[in-house]
This record gives C-alpha cells, sequence and structure tokens, in this order.
C-alpha cells in the first residue's frame, strides 16, 4: 500500500509513546550499529540517536513515500530501501529496533528468528506491535469489508492475527535468547477533533483497503467504516474520544555473547 506521511503523523504523540516505551527497556550501552527496522518517516531517528550517539544508525523500510519524508526530515541518517522479508545486514548488528511495522509481515515463525540472527551474540532485537485487532477500532473494518458490495475485493487482503499472542514471541525467541522480555501494554489514548479514531486507523491499518477501491466506492467504504466507529467510540463530556490501544513488546538478547 502507498503510505501518506502526513496522516500517520497526525497522530505522532499517539505513536511515539510505546516507540519510547521500547526504546528504554533496551540496556545496549554504546551500540555500534542500530537498525531502525520499517523506520517509516525516520521520526525515531533524533531519539535512537539521542540514545546511541555513537552508534551508526540505518534505517530500513519498503516505503518510497515515507524514505523520502525521513531523507529530507534527518538527513544525517542513512535509510534504505527493502523490504524486511527478505532484508538481512551484511553482518549482525548491536540492535535491531522495530517500531510499528512487523505486524505488517507474515510467518512471525520464521521471521522473527531470522531476525534474532541478524543480530551479534549479545545483541539486542527489539520490536512493538500494536495487537488491536479484535478492538473496534480495527474489528469494524472487518464488518464493513464484510458487509459491503467491495466484500469479494476486499476479504483476502484481510489478516485475522497480524499479531501473535505473546506466548508464541516467547516460543519462538526463547531457545536462542539469554534474556527475553515480552508484555504488554494498553494505552488509553484521550483524543480530540471528529471521529479521531478513524482518522487514526486512515494513517496506518484502514488505508491498505481504502488505497484497493475506485470512487465511488472508495468514498462509501470510508464513509460506512467512519459510521460504525463513531458509534463504538462515543465522545466523552468534555469533547474527547477515548481510544483503548493495546501493543505487544518485545526485548530479546541474543544468545552467545561474551560471557554468556
Ligand atoms: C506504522 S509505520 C511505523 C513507522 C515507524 N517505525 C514509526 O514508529 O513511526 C509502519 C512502517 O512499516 C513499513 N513496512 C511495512 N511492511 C514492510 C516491509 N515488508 N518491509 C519494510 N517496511 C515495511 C511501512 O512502509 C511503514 O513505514
Amino acid at each position: 500500500m502507498g503510505w501518506d506521511p502526513a496522516q500517520y503523523l497526525k497522530f505522532a504523540d499517539e505513536r511515539l509513546r510505546p516507540a519510547l516505551d521500547l526504546l528504554q527497556r533496551i540496556p545496549a550501552a554504546a551500540p555500534e550499529t542500530v537498525v531502525d527496522l520499517g523506520c517509516g518517516a525516520g521520526n525515531l531517528a533524533p531519539l535512537l540517536l539521542q540514545r546511541w550517539p555513537q552508534a551508526k544508525l540505518i534505517g530500513v523500510d519498503s516505503s518510497p513515500e515515507m524514505l523520502a519524508r525521513a531523507r529530507a526530515d534527518h538527513p544525517g541518517a542513512t535509510f534504505e530501501q527493502s523490504d524486511v522479508a527478505s532484508w538481512r545486514p551484511p553482518r549482525p548488528v548491536d540492535v535491531l529496533y522495530s517500531n510499528a511495522a512487523l505486524h505488517w509481515l507474515d510467518h512471525h515463525e520464521r521471521l522473527f528468528p531470522a531476525l534474532l540472527q541478524a543480530v551479534k551474540p549479545g545483541g539486542w532485537l527489539a520490536a512493538q506491535m500494536p495487537r488491536n485487532f479484535g478492538a473496534p477500532s480495527h474489528a469494524t473494518i472487518v464488518q464493513t469489508i464484510e458487509q459491503g458490495p467491495w466484500r469479494a475485493q476486499l476479504e483476502p487482503l484481510v489478516r485475522r492475527r497480524p499479531t501473535e499472542e505473546p506466548q508464541f514471541y516467547w516460543k519462538v525467541l526463547s531457545g536462542g535468547t539469554c534474556a527475553l522480555d515480552i508484555w504488554e501494554c494498553e494505552y488509553l489514548q484521550a483524543m480530540q477533533g471528529e471521529n479521531p479514531v478513524a482518522e487514526f486507523t486512515k494513517g496506518s491499518w484502514l488505508k491498505q483497503f481504502l488505497d484497493r477501491l475506485q470512487e465511488p466506492q472508495r468514498g462509501a467504504f470510508e464513509a460506512d467504516y467512519r459510521r460504525r466507529v463513531a458509534a463504538a467510540y462515543p465522545k466523552q463530556a468534555d469533547g474527547r474520544t477515548l481510544f483503548p490501544f493495546r501493543r505487544l513488546f518485545i526485548v530479546a538478547q541474543r544468545a552467545g555473547g561474551p560471557g554468556a
């Protein structure tokens, strides 16, 4: 799908918070190479470089739109266009960091062990992925697809479990790690504006489906979804909308490092 960095970054604060929560749980002291996998618009580059100023930072993403924004905004960092499914570094890196990207890829039972292998022994793989797909924000996308004239076109794109349960990641990673911390967190996002939940998903999960439709179906699909999601997240008395959002975090240290 095509990405719209401006729509995505409308909720920069809500999207940044889990990225910071992940970053502060990585104990790496002075990594030489840090890779931001699925780096998007590169907005995490200053934070990663602030944490590890000596590191060589490489952002990897498949979206030309996101990378164009990343290169314009962060000329000091290096960005590569690549599909994470097949991307592997020329030699293992010290920190492989990924915020809100790996749920776009399938076959996590193969992906996560392969990414761990892309880290040096003693190095760190850290990932955060949304796990909100059962909540109305995302479930109403599937309902809108299933109950409209676009069903045949859009249903094949539906992925029912983009992020697995925490135990799944423990099972696929524990054998190759000497430290493994997995947790979930639900952020109660209090959001401003008209139908902010629809605006939020339009910058990420919803867009892949909108992109497949032509007008007037695209507009009809979006209007149908917006109606459903507005009913599921009514405004509070102060005009704000509460949008609970669950996320899964993984911080894994590859086994076999010095002293291990
Ligand atoms: C929700 S954005 C997150 C961007 C950034 N990490 C952040 O936290 O702001 C997801 C990013 O993952 C990228 N992405 C999705 N699938 C990918 C793939 N197979 N290979 C590389 N990047 C991918 C998208 O292009 C997009 O920029």
